[in-house]
């Protein structure tokens, strides 16, 4: 019987299919092509690698394939190298001469170059690599610049780019070079001197094909003439660090166009007049960072409706006022962190009981008078409760503070709070910082320290002590490496201690007994603490 045709090209087809992974069973790896091969010794050859990261690279018998060398991947079938991946491999020399050996890789997906030592100019070279999807030079401080980034271009599929560290000055037309490429997700230029945009018709009209999710401009000296480049990106941010830069003037109303934005970095700017309400249609964010801006009035109630808002940094403004009932409507509660230290906060001290989750409470140097509400007792997760320098006025019982079981800082410092703890009552937290300076404990020492066997600062000065110094306190001492007493009336005799805080302040009491050698150990101390012997304060 004939062999019909059909059946014979069955077969040649099975024989090549067999001989295919035939050929691949005897020998999985494909291994380097040559060029590629000669490439990379070129490489290694230009580059400073004084800790000999790159042994592996050779052309002995046993160091042949290319695809085993230290930080080179190929694909598996082809060979063709696709990832260089050498970050933080302690390499150095002049960028510029690696370009003739990276335009050979031209296979390459992945380059990974970051902290590293290079330097010098940017080869244009890195425009051949036309199916990269990752570049990274980032974090290679101070050593490298680029005149221009027209290159990048050439690089339809790069999805993830970041040059920080890189010296953009002169590249003027970063934002339409940026705006060309169509597939680029993830953007860092942190620290690259880029300059502001040039507010010009051709800017604002060139309309970007890119769908920035992640964008980091922080420290470079931009002003807000990025803004109209920023919101062609409005509807697909989820992050954005335009910290340290120079943006000044009002923050517009449009960030309220970022309804995707998670996470919102404007940390020192020159930012002036208030929070925009439209901020409150930021709905996505988790973290908000206004600190270090000159922010004024009150902020506003919008912000009630960031239902996923994890940590609010409004410090170092001069926020006056904080709409506290407002920020109950949001039923899950989600606040763990609440800066507003160095505002002018004004009034009574904000009702803060619906913030079931919040972690840390900074609202240090602000004008907040007024008592402190017993409701802060049922901040359950608060682990730092930090509110010096304002005019809280009242008693502190132990219903306020001590079932706080996870507090490591409290500091009341510099108000005017009087403690009224009885000598059974012992608090649920062990602090690792405690700072009371000014708040009256006295006239008993307070009992309720000796539980705090975990500090590490303790600051109890001005606090109207008029007691002995009990036994137990010179053990709560030994891993102090701050402590201040002085300015009480507190007597007894300085027994022989083995360790001195670094920071250590007893004057202005009634204290007795030589000073322990360990004193004179310490060194640039010594002088203050001869001071501190003194029998001054002992009417
Ligand atoms: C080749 O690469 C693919 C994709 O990375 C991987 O799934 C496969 O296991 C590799 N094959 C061999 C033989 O290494
Ligand atoms: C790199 O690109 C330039 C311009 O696109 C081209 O002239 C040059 O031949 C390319 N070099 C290599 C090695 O492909
Ligand atoms: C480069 O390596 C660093 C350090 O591991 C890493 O953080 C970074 O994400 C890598 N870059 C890319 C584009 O994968
Ligand atoms: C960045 O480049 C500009 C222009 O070449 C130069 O004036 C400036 O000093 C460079 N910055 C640093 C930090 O080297
Ligand atoms: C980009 O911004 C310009 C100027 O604000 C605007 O005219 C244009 O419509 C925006 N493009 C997109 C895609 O949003
Ligand atoms: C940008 O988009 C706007 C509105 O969609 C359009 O009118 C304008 O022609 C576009 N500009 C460019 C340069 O494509
Ligand atoms: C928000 O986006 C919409 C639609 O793109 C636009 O009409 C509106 O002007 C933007 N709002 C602001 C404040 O820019
Ligand atoms: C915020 O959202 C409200 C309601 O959806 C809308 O009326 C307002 O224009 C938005 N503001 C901004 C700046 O997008
Ligand atoms: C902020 O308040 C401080 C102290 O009251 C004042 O010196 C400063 O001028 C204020 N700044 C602005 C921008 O209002
Ligand atoms: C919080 O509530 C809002 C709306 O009420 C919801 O969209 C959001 O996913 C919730 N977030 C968490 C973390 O549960
Ligand atoms: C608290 O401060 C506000 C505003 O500064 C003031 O009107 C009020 O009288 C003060 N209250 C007390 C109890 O001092
Ligand atoms: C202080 O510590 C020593 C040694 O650990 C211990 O013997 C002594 O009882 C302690 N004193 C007080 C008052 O707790």
């Amino acid at each position: 019987m004939a062999t019909s045709p059909f059946r014979y090209f069955i077969s040649l087809f099975l024989l090549l299919l067999c001989f295919e992974a035939c050929f691949r069973v005897g020998d999985t790896k494909v291994g380097c092509i040559e060029r590629e091969t000669q490439a990379l010794l070129h490489f290694k050859k230009v580059v400073l690698d004084d800790h000999g990261v790159l042994s592996s690279w050779g052309n002995g018998e046993d160091k042949k394939d290319c695809c085993k060398w230290r930080g080179v991947e190929c694909n598996n079938q082809t060979g063709h190298v696709i990832r260089l991946d050498l970050h933080h491999q302690y390499l150095g020399g002049k960028i510029s001469q690696l370009g003739p050996s990276l335009a050979e890789l031209q296979h390459l997906k992945h380059l990974n170059l970051s902290w590293n030592h290079f330097k010098g100019i940017l080869p244009t070279q890195l425009g051949n690599l036309s199916n990269l999807q990752s570049l990274d030079l980032g974090s290679n401080y101070g050593h490298m610049s680029c005149e221009n980034l027209d290159w990048l271009s050439h690089l339809p599929s790069l999805t993830h780019l970041d040059l920080s560290g890189v010296n953009l000055s002169k590249a003027i037309h970063w934002p339409q070079a940026i705006n060309k490429m169509p597939s680029l997700t993830e953007l860092y230029l942190h620290y690259t001197e880029l300059p502001p945009i040039i507010p010009t018709i051709s800017i604002s009209h060139i309309n970007s094909s890119t769908s920035l999710v992640v964008l980091d401009l922080s420290s470079n000296s931009l002003t807000s003439s990025i803004y109209p480049w920023l919101f062609n990106f409005s509807s697909s941010l989820v992050h954005l660090d335009l910290s340290w830069n120079d943006l000044n003037g009002s923050i517009p109303d449009a960030f309220g166009n970022m309804t995707t934005l998670a996470y919102l970095d404007l940390f020192w700017n020159e930012l002036r007049g208030s929070i925009p309400d439209a901020f409150g249609n930021m709905t996505s964010l988790a973290y908000l960072d206004l600190s270090w801006n000159q922010l004024e009035g009150e902020i506003p109630k919008s912000l009630r409706d960031l239902c996923n808002l994890q940590e609010l940094l409004l410090s170092r403004n001069n926020l006056t006022g904080l709409k506290e009932k407002d920020y109950l409507a949001c039923p899950n509660n989600t606040l763990e962190v609440l800066d507003i230290s160095y505002n002018q906060l004004k009034g009574s001290f904000p009702d803060l009981s619906g913030f079931s989750q919040l972690r840390e409470l900074f609202l240090e140097f602000n004008q907040l008078n007024g008592t402190l509400p017993e409701s802060i007792g049922q901040l359950a997760q608060l682990q730092v409760l930090s509110i010096p320098s304002n005019s809280l006025r009242g008693t502190v019982s132990a219903n306020h503070l001590f079932g706080l079981s996870n507090l490591s800082v409290l500091d009341l410092s510099f108000n005017s709070l009087i403690f009224n703890i009885s000598l059974e009552q012992v608090p649920q937290f062990r602090a690792s910082r405690i700072m009371l300076a000014s708040c009256k404990l006295g006239p008993r020492f307070p009992n309720w320290i000796q539980t705090q066997k975990g500090l590490l600062d303790l600051d109890i000065s001005a606090s109207g002590i008029a007691d002995v110094i009990p036994n137990w306190f010179w053990n709560l001492t030994s891993d102090l490496q701050l402590l201040n007493i002085s300015n009480n009336h507190i007597s007894g005799t300085l027994p022989n201690l083995q360790a001195t805080p670094l920071v250590l302040d007893m004057s202005s009491n009634c204290l007795e007994g030589s000073i322990p050698q360990s004193v004179f150990n310490a060194g640039w101390l010594t002088t203050q603490m001869l001071g501190a012997m003194g029998r001054f304060n002992c009417s």
